[in-house]
Order: structure tokens, then C-alpha cells, then sequence
């Protein structure tokens, strides 16, 4: 698409995720040569499709490998005149067209790919690219969010790494240094906890407790380690004093192929570190990762990964995805971060060492920590809202397209308020009540009240229509996913909140539910969606939706058909779909 990549905000609300790549990149990927011709009926614009796979180059071998294939008709090469604009190559067939189906990718943003289902092949052809949810029941504020079980937050490339410090994830998205991005972070928050609802129990195995677990740790004769009982904690956890040399440590040799999902409670005086070695069991490479008491986020250095704890010396957990950890450490000095996807299932745990002065306990290995990533998540919205604005400051610039001012470093998104309340609103639920939840969910409200060019997420549409900005620009943007979920945001604390507390977030739902209900069809362009309204408040060409994007607006239709009754959403969305398979809507 003519748009640059980064300007719709794509990134962090869509569904990258679980989508396909496009076909036509699979196809090119299995280097599949095939000489894909498509009959073109002129009058009806009906295209038939019809393919032959072929040895080398498409055009060499067209001739004799369809002389073979098709005895009665030899397609010849034919010139196609395009728009009169330019030629490209085509077949004639009797009274048949054939244009390669390369150009009609490229012309039409169609996609498709070579299948085989018993042994026949086939060619499948589709219009767009990107999935429907269709909700099975009733949207629940205390349960999975949208489709976001889906989401892998973590491993995305825009992902610098998980911190160690805060246990969420560090975004590049806009500024390459990197930084912490609330919309990232509650979406890596509501993943997990979708997961939690949605996967299989975790299977842990307990390393260390201290207790009932003691691992066979072996001690150089210049390093001291005890099993001593901390009054403090009123629990017994394993100290650790070692040499200033650093060469030599306390080691646990292992052996662990199952779960990489560490979790430890950790104190950690300067100087110290906990290392885990992994081993690729096909090549036999060696990775340290280093947990170190620094606020670095991460550094690496050939086979050495380094991840800051902090450098405050007091016990914390930490959970750590192994792989995920490995895998940002390998790419953080080099680009080409695709090469760096080392399959679960090649790594082996091998040592853990320990460095310095310190002591762990609850030292656990599992299949997943869902929920405690969770926490980490809605415990980081508690520690950075801004008491005053109720705001979660987004700390570098943003530049929405030209036309519109900048946003400065500590903006706030409307997107980043609505799924920060979220997080909040399920860490109040799942917490049993635990009030800091709630108090600082009621906070986030503060921005929707604030006009946006006053340093607050509301604009108004026509002077009439309150709208909550994902993008709080002048003039307005009113980006379209961003505001249904801050909407969402909404309901969820109107759902949890104790009678009486939730009035406020009701008149802003209330509102902003009546803008929805009138301006939606603004963003129908008749064949898809527009992503926002810019074409009405710079007076320039609509923004379209890409696949992704429009499929979002589709399954939050879908979502808060099943919420509200609303005729209007239930039949847009039903209009949407069908735009996602070619069909338009009527013209004169
Ligand atoms: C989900 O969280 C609960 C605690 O609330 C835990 O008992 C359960 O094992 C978790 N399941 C998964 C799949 O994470
Ligand atoms: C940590 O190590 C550095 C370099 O080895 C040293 O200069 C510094 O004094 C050490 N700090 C502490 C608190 O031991
Ligand atoms: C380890 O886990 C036990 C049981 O949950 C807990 O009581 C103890 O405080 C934990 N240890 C540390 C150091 O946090």
C-alpha cells in the first residue's frame, strides 16, 4: 500500500500476529515457479484461473510444457496494453485472455497461493488477507479480551526485550533507544491473561524452594552458600557468597529440555549476578543469560546476554521467558532479526550460576507464568500513572502524517487510557478486590474529560460528537479502533466497579457510544474502511484501512454488537465482511 508503514499505528492494534503472511509470500518462499495465468472475460471482468507449473524460467518454457499439458490449445504470447499506461506480457487461449496472476496481485491487492488437497491441486484465490472472530457469546469484562489469546506481544520485532526491571516489554516502535509504550505493555498484560483463560495449565517444575526442593549445587572451595532462614521473610532461602573473581561461582549443572519460563525470588548486592546457560542441542552453541543488578534494559556481547534486575538491593521475583530472552539478546547487536528464531524445542538448559552476594529461593521452571506476567503488567500501570492527569505518559514524539502538528514527548492516547483501564479492571476482579486496581483505573479517566488540545484525549466532531483520540492531534484525527477501544475500557471498569463507583465512566461510555453510533458509516469508503477521518479534517484523500486494520474494525463491531443493542453494528459489520471478499457497495 502508498502508505508509510508506520503512520496508522498499525502496530499495536491489530492482529499480526495470528494473521497469515500474505499468499503470495508463501508462494514465493516455497519457490514454488509456477506459470500462473488468469483468463480474463473482458466484458464481465469474471476471472477464471488457471495454472501449470513449470520447470525454469515462466516464459521459456510455456510453450512446451502447455503443448504438453493442454494438446488441444496452445496459448500464444500476446501483447497487454494496460490503461494504455504500459504493456505487459499475456496469453491468448481461442477467444481467452491470460494475465499472469503476479500483475493482478500487484493491481488489485488481491492475494493466492498453489494448494493441494488429495493429491489435486488448486489454485485459491482471496481478496483480502486477514480473519474474522465471530464471537461465540456475550463480551465479559472478567474474561478473555477481544481475540487477544491470540497475541504474542513479546516476540514481536518492535519489542526491544522484556525488561527485567518492571517484567514488560520495552517497545522500538518509535524511538530506537527504546521505551516503555502503555499500549504495548497492556496488550502484552491482556495476552496473558487471555492465555491464562484459554491455555493449558502450566506444568512447573520446582528447581529450589529451600524447603522440600534442594538442588545439588556444587561450591568452590572459595565460594560459601547456606540454606539460612531470613526473619525478615519468615522463610528459609539460599544464600550465596562467591570469590572477587568472578571466575568461579556456584553452579547448578542441568539437564532441562521441558520448560523454559523461569520464575525465582532474588536479592542481588552489586556487583552480582544469576546466569543461566542454554545450549542449542543441534549445533552444541553455548548463551549466558546474565541477570545483573544494573538498569540496563539489555546488552549482549557475542554469546553473553545481559539483563538489568535493577539496582535496588531487595528481594524481587523475577519471570523470565528463556527464549524470548535469548532471542532479543542475539538480535539486540544485529538487525537481521530473523535469524534469530531458535525453535523452542532445539534449546537445552544446561547451568545456572550464581555470582557474588545474594540469595534466591522459589527457584521454578514451567511451560508458562501467564498470570504473573499478567501482574507485572497491571502492577507497572499502578507505579507510572501520573497522580495528577491520571495520564500514562507516552515519552517520545509522534508524528501522525503531515498536516498534523506533532505530538510531543508525553503525550497521552486515548488507546493506551482505554487498555490500561483494561488491565486494571481484570487485576481488580482477578485480585479479589485489591483497591489499588480500581483507584488507579477511576484515575485513567481523567484524560477523557480534557479536551485534546489542552493535553487530554477528547475531541469533538462538528463541535456535537465527544471522540477519545488514540492520537490526540490538531486538527483532530479520530482514528477509528483506537477510540472503540478505549470505549472498551470503558465498559470494563462500568462491569467491575463496586455500585455507585463506575458513574463517570458510564457518561463518557454513554458518549462516546452515541458518537459511534453516529458517525461510523464516515469511515465506510464503499469497498473498505477508512482508518480515520483525515480526509475530512485536512480535506485531503482517505486514509484506508490495510486488511489488518479493517479486520479490527470488523471484530470490534462484532464484539460490541454482542453488548449493545445496535442494530447499525451488527449490519455494518456484516457490510465490512463482505468488502473483505470483493464485494462493493452499489453505485448509480
Ligand atoms: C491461570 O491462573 C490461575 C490463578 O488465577 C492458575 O491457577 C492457573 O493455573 C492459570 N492457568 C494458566 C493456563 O495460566
Ligand atoms: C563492582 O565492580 C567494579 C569493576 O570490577 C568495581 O570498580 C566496583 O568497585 C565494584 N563495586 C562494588 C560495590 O563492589
Ligand atoms: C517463596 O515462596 C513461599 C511460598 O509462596 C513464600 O512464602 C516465600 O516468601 C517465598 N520466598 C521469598 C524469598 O519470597
Amino acid at each position: 500500500m502508498n502508505r508509510p508503514a508506520n503512520t496508522s499505528g498499525y502496530f499495536e492494534s491489530h492482529t499480526s500476529e495470528n494473521k497469515e503472511p500474505p499468499l503470495l509470500l508463501i508462494m514465493m518462499r516455497l519457490n514454488i515457479k509456477v506459470a500462473l495465468i488468469c483468463l480474463l472475460s473482458i466484458s464481465t471482468l469474471t476471472i477464471l484461473v488457471l495454472y501449470s507449473v513449470c520447470g525454469n524460467t515462466e516464459n521459456k518454457n510455456w510453450n512446451r510444457l502447455s503443448s504438453k499439458s493442454f494438446d488441444l490449445s496452445i496459448p500464444e504470447e500476446i501483447d497487454c496494453d494496460i490503461n494504455g499506461e504500459y504493456v505487459i506480457a499475456c496469453r491468448k487461449e481461442g477467444d481467452e485472455v491470460y494475465l499472469p496472476f503476479s500483475f493482478l496481485h500487484k493491481y488489485f491487492e488481491i492475494y493466492g497461493k498453489l494448494a493441494t488437497y488429495d493429491g489435486l491441486e488448486r489454485f485459491e484465490w482471496s481478496h483480502s488477507y486477514s480473519r474474522v472472530y465471530h464471537p461465540k457469546s456475550k463480551y465479559d469484562p472478567r474474561g478473555v479480551f477481544m481475540y487477544f489469546e491470540n497475541y504474542n506481544v513479546e516476540v514481536r520485532d518492535r519489542v526491544k526485550c522484556v525488561s527485567a526491571i518492571e517484567g514488560v516489554p520495552v517497545s522500538t516502535q518509535w524511538e530506537s533507544q527504546g521505551y516503555y509504550y502503555p499500549t504495548q505493555i497492556a496488550q502484552f498484560g491482556l495476552s496473558h491473561y487471555s492465555k491464562n483463560l484459554t491455555e493449558p495449565e502450566p506444568r512447573r517444575k520446582t528447581i529450589e524452594d529451600c524447603d522440600k526442593e534442594f538442588a545439588k549445587w556444587s561450591v568452590s572451595p572459595t565460594a560459601k552458600l547456606e540454606n539460612a532462614y531470613d526473619k525478615k521473610l519468615a522463610t528459609n532461602v539460599l544464600k550465596f557468597k562467591t570469590s572477587d573473581s568472578y571466575l568461579d561461582g556456584v553452579h547448578l549443572k542441568l539437564d532441562h529440555v521441558l520448560y523454559f519460563v523461569m520464575s525465582v525470588d532474588i536479592m542481588l548486592s552489586s556487583n552480582s549476578s544469576f546466569t543461566v546457560t542454554l545450549q542449542n542441542r543441534e549445533t552444541k552453541n553455548i548463551y549466558y543469560l546474565h541477570y545483573i543488578t544494573s538498569d540496563i534494559w539489555i546488552t549482549s556481547q557475542d554469546n553473553n546476554v545481559y539483563h538489568g534486575i535493577g539496582s535496588s538491593q531487595e528481594w524481587k521475583k523475577i519471570t523470565r521467558d528463556l527464549i524470548v530472552d535469548l532471542q532479543k539478546g542475539l538480535s539486540f547487536l544485529d538487525k537481521d532479526k530473523s535469524k534469530h528464531k531458535i525453535p523452542r524445542s532445539k534449546i537445552k538448559i544446561i547451568d545456572i550460576t550464581l555470582r557474588g552476594t545474594g540469595a534466591i529461593d522459589n527457584l521454578t521452571l514451567s511451560s508458562s507464568e501467564h498470570i504473573q506476567q499478567f501482574y507485572n503488567a497491571a502492577e507497572w500501570f499502578v507505579q507510572h500513572q501520573d497522580p495528577e492527569t491520571g495520564g500514562w505518559a507516552i515519552p517520545v514524539k509522534r508524528k501522525l502524517a503531515s498536516g498534523f502538528h506533532d505530538l510531543q514527548p508525553g503525550w497521552y492516547s486515548a488507546m493506551s487510557q482505554g487498555h490500561a483501564i483494561s488491565v486494571l479492571s481484570r487485576a481488580y476482579h482477578h485480585s479479589g478486590g485489591d483497591i489499588r486496581y480500581l483507584t488507579a483505573a477511576l484515575r485513567g479517566l481523567k484524560p477523557f474529560r480534557v479536551p485534546s488540545t489542552k493535553g487530554g484525549v477528547r475531541a469533538t466532531f462538528m463541535n456535537t460528537y465527544h471522540w477519545y483520540e488514540e492520537y490526540p492531534t490538531t486538527p483532530a484525527s479520530f482514528v477509528l479502533n483506537g477510540f472503540i477501544y478505549s470505549l472498551l475500557g470503558l465498559y470494563d471498569l462500568i462491569s467491575i466497579s463496586p455500585p455507585g463507583q463506575a458513574e463517570e465512566a458510564e457518561l463518557l461510555y454513554n458518549q462516546g457510544m452515541l458518537s459511534l453510533r453516529n458517525m461510523l458509516t464516515l469511515f465506510d469508503m464503499g469497498s473498505v474502511t477508512s482508518y480515520d477521518l483525515r480526509h475530512f479534517t485536512l480535506g485531503i484523500a482517505p486514509n484506508l484501512a490495510r486488511w489488518d486494520y479493517h479486520v479490527t474494525h470488523v471484530n470490534q463491531l462484532l464484539l460490541l454488537a454482542t453488548i449493545e443493542n445496535e442494530q447499525l453494528f451488527k449490519a455494518t459489520a456484516e457490510r465490512w465482511i463482505g468488502y473483505m471478499s470483493g464485494k462493493r457497495a452499489d453505485h448509480n
